[in-house]
């Protein structure tokens, strides 16, 4: 005590002599500095804490992880009472800068932080130190913090990162953390080529922790609020999974003879559930909701399905096979098919009658009854070779009639089914995209 006094002494002696210099001011400043305890004179007071961060850049966001890598600068304000001056007796200095290990530091940290190694939150950069005693530490950091993510609209989403920002060991009676400005700074934001920032507003809380509640514990909360990009998702997968449907749509056109019907159907299938794979591997496995383009996908591949199983449905329609039935009448009302096809009345094979010997007694009736009787059975083989052709012609025609019938009415309903997919699709489109 005595020998600090001595030396203030000779300081002030030496002040009058000539100014101080830089460093007689440090050395004096930290002369009997004690950098555990709070910087006040009246310990019942707080240091009031003033914080006040710059979003630098968002290094990374990762959606699987629920974390987010920024770079902030952050200041921290306080006045601390040990370290005033008079500049007039130290050649007008008015700040000095020192190692910031040298005096007490408010103890701020990231509550959601995310450590990769290490504790070290901030690096020791310098102070600056003002006659008042007014303290400005600012630091640059790279720090992950976590943040829960909402996928449900992604790829358009619009993620709300918290980064609380408090002391972890003083209560409000001992360090007031106040805000520096009402929201944060983005004046030197390096644009994102995912993301862009829609704002970095900030929050000043008082959490109560404990049982006691009148000791608060104040934090300042700054949000981060950015909007993913979606270009690359709309380029790369939405528009490919537009187009495959498109192509779907255009296998209603195909032509079932053609048989090529359900190929493209299956190919397309199997495309869009690739493409639906490459997408789920770049978000959480979250089972709390479905991404619109996993909803988009999802949607599309029913319908392909649904294609491809009517398109069963109108070839199994178009290829009768041997058991051919007449369309129903209701099916038949339902798409104009108009009046059903003729039954075909068969001839009866046994239609040949055999004329009666006693028609006639003359000879000529006779003799031509004679001829008769040797050109009948030849006759009536004939007219029966005949009826049977034309029995089979006649089959033949009225099978094909129904073939007809049932190839017109597979393709009427194609045609429906067309409608019925091009709406489920502008649908399905426009829902998922309205979400945007
Ligand atoms: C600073 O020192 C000068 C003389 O060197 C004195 O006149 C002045 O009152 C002092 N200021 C304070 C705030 O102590
Ligand atoms: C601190 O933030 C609040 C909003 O949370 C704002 O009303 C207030 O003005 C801010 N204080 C300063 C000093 O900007």
């Amino acid at each position: 005590m005595m020998t600090s006094i001595i030396f203030m002494f000779l300081i002030l002696l030496y002040g009058y002599v000539a100014a101080l210099s830089e460093r007689e001011l440090v050395a004096t400043l930290m002369t009997g500095y004690n950098k555990e305890a709070r910087p006040v004179r009246d310990p019942s007071k707080p240091v009031t804490v003033s914080l006040d961060v710059t979003l630098a850049q968002i290094i990374s966001v990762n959606v699987k992880e629920q974390t987010m890598t920024t770079n902030l600068w952050i200041r921290r304000r306080w006045r601390d009472e040990f370290l005033t001056w008079n500049i007039s007796k130290y050649d007008n200095i008015k700040t000095v800068n020192f190692k910031s290990e040298l005096i007490w530091r408010p103890d701020i940290v990231l509550y959601n932080r995310v450590h990769e190694e290490g504790w070290s939150e901030t690096p020791d950069t310098n102070v600056r130190v003002s006659s008042t005693g007014d303290v400005t530490w600012g630091a640059p950091v790279t720090i992950i913090s976590s943040c829960v993510m909402d996928i449900a609209r992604f790829p358009y989403d619009i993620q709300r990162c918290p980064m609380k920002f408090g002391s972890w060991t003083y209560n409000g009676l001992h360090l007031n953390l106040v805000n520096f400005t009402n929201k944060g700074d983005t004046v030197n934001f390096i644009r994102n080529g995912e993301w862009t920032l829609e704002s970095f507003g900030l929050q000043r809380n008082e959490v109560v922790y404990s049982s006691d509640l009148s000791v608060t514990y104040p934090d300042v909360t700054f949000t981060v609020v950015i909007r993913r990009r979606s270009l690359y998702y709309t380029y790369y997968f939405i528009t490919p999974g537009v187009i495959m449907c498109f192509l779907s749509l255009l296998g209603f056109f195909l032509p079932p003879d053609s048989g090529e019907k359900l190929s493209l159907n299956i190919t397309l299938l199997l495309a869009l559930v690739v493409f639906m794979q490459v997408v789920t591997d770049r978000l959480p496995p979250l089972s709390t909701s479905i991404p619109a383009i996993g909803t988009f996908y999802g949607v599309i591949i029913l319908l392909v399905t649904f294609s491809s199983a009517l398109t069963i449905f109108t070839l199994t329609l178009h290829f009768r096979g041997p058991y051919i039935r007449p369309v129903p009448d209701w099916l038949r009302s339902m798409f104009f098919l108009g009046p059903p096809k003729a039954r075909v009345t068969v001839i009866t094979n046994n239609k040949y009658v055999k004329h009666s010997p006693q028609s006639g007694e003359s000879e000529e009736t006779e003799s031509a009854q004679r001829r008769g009787d040797l050109l009948s059975p030849a006759l009536g083989r004939i007219e029966k070779v005949m009826n049977h052709l034309l029995d089979d012609e006649k089959k033949m025609k009225y099978k094909r009639g129904l073939e007809k019938e049932w190839k017109i009415l597979a393709m009427k309903i194609d045609r429906c089914l067309f409608v019925v997919f091009v709406l489920a699709l502008i649908i399905a489109t426009g829902v998922v995209l309205g979400t945007a």
